[in-house]
């Protein structure tokens, strides 16, 4: 049976009509507001590359915190901008570094807002490399141990949840055995499992200042042209214990979201990407798009392919909408 006696358009025809036969909404609850966090005193530095973003100083975080929380945004996940970079990344793992001082602040400011870390040590590596360097190489095995110490220093100084972004094999695991050995069996790992080598992480390194010095990062992160192979690093982050898992990026990698959805039952997290966003901002700026639109509509298409979460700057403009 087709048309005349289908017809498609009889539930399109008003707002409350398409309400009811929604699939698919967004909401406060699935959004996680990433923030940077820079050495020094007084700061709130405007990313020039992510307009409505800033680097903070621990000093200046409580404001943006406050507003976060006030907004109803579930959790904040952490970047760190250390004073000094060198070839072991030593500041990533001190206790008293930039995000183990900053998650301090934030649980003091905001004690039930959930505070999730970026575990990787590129943002502090003179080299911008995501492990350890001998000669061309990036060193997978004795990466792993400072990426444990890393995270370990984050949850003693109060992380609710620790996300490793490195693609180091075995990082999951290592993690894990580091934090269940000092009895933080309870703090959940969100990895990112599917992290593909992508252009769109532009404006964020820019921010970071953490671009590789030499080569790229194709040895360690995905081919964009695989999806398998993203089945694979999924089933085994699961085996070794992530409890949440992250494609990134997101728009131009929805297949992989819906793919890790269907195939796994755990929960899925997109990476909404620096660069997805600056592309908006930079159109709407022109006036060549509708930026708030065009923001919605992405947040929900990612909510559609799979992602029960998405990591977004983008996060604090869609919940004053959401809120509305
Ligand atoms: C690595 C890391 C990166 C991003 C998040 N974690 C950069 C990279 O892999 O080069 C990118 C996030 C974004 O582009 O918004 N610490």
């Amino acid at each position: 049976m087709g048309f005349p006696v289908i017809r498609m358009r009889r539930l399109r025809k008003n707002e409350n009509l398409r309400r009811m036969v929604r699939e698919t909404t967004l909401s406060v609850d699935n959004l996680i507001y990433p923030l940077f966090v820079t050495f020094g005193k007084g700061i709130k530095d405007e990313i020039g590359s992510m307009p409505g973003t800033a680097r903070f100083s621990i000093d200046m975080l409580s404001k943006e915190i406050k507003e976060v929380k006030g907004l109803g945004i579930p959790a904040v996940i952490l970047f760190g901008i250390p004073e000094k970079k060198d070839d072991v990344g030593s500041e990533a793992y001190n206790p008293n570094g930039i995000v183990q001082r900053a998650i301090k602040e934030i649980k003091s400011i905001a004690p039930d807002l959930i505070v999730i870390t970026d575990v990787c040590i590129d943002e502090y590596t003179s080299h911008g490399h995501c492990g350890i360097v001998k000669g061309n190489e990036i060193l997978n095995d004795p990466t792993l141990e400072l990426l444990s110490k890393m995270a370990l220093t984050h949850v003693k100084a109060g992380a609710d949840m620790v996300a490793p972004s490195d693609m180091m094999d075995g990082r999951v695991g290592a993690i894990r055995k580091g934090l269940d050995e000092k009895n933080f069996t309870d703090i959940p790992i969100m990895s990112y499992a599917a992290k593909y080598a992508s252009a769109f992480y532009g404006p964020f390194r820019d921010a970071c200042d953490s671009s590789p010095k030499f080569g790229d990062r194709k040895s360690y992160q995905m081919d964009p042209g695989n999806s398998d192979e993203a089945i694979r690093e999924v089933a085994l982050d699961i085996e070794e214990g992530a409890d949440i898992i992250m494609v990134k990026p997101a728009m131009a990698f929805l297949d992989i979201v819906r793919r890790v959805k269907d195939e796994f039952n755990i929960p899925v997290a997109a990476y909404n990407v620096s660069g997805e966003y600056s592309m908006v901002k930079a159109a709407a700026e022109k006036g060549w798009i509708d930026g708030e639109k065009i923001m919605m509509e992405i947040l929900l298409n990612i909510k559609r392919a799979g992602a029960d979460m998405i990591l977004t700057y983008f996060a604090k403009d869609a919940a004053k909408i959401l809120n509305r």
